[in-house]
């Protein structure tokens, strides 16, 4: 597979521990803003890549957050 195809393949998946979590993609690029908030209800999963338009995810409420780096809690 060339490099272009390999791109943004990884996918993350978020769930709700809690009603009404915000899940917030930043723009990719020089200029670092919100563009998309998905808000998910209390057991919603979402499944979802790094995209051209995506390069950094905001998770606001308590999730859990799991990556191919691990899984993260955002409770204390
Ligand atoms: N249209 C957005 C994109 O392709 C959709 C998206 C992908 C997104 N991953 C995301 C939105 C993560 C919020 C968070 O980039």
């Amino acid at each position: 597979m060339e490099e272009q195809e390999q791109k943004n393949t990884e996918y993350f998946v978020i769930k709700a521990k809690e009603q009404g979590v915000q899940v917030i993609g930043l723009t990719r690029g020089k200029d670092t803003r919100f563009h998309h908030t998905e808000k998910l209800d209390k057991g919603e999963v979402l499944i979802a890549q790094f995209t051209d338009h995506t390069s950094a995810v905001k998770v606001r409420g308590k999730a859990i957050v799991m990556t191919k780096h691990g899984v993260v809690d955002t409770e204390e």
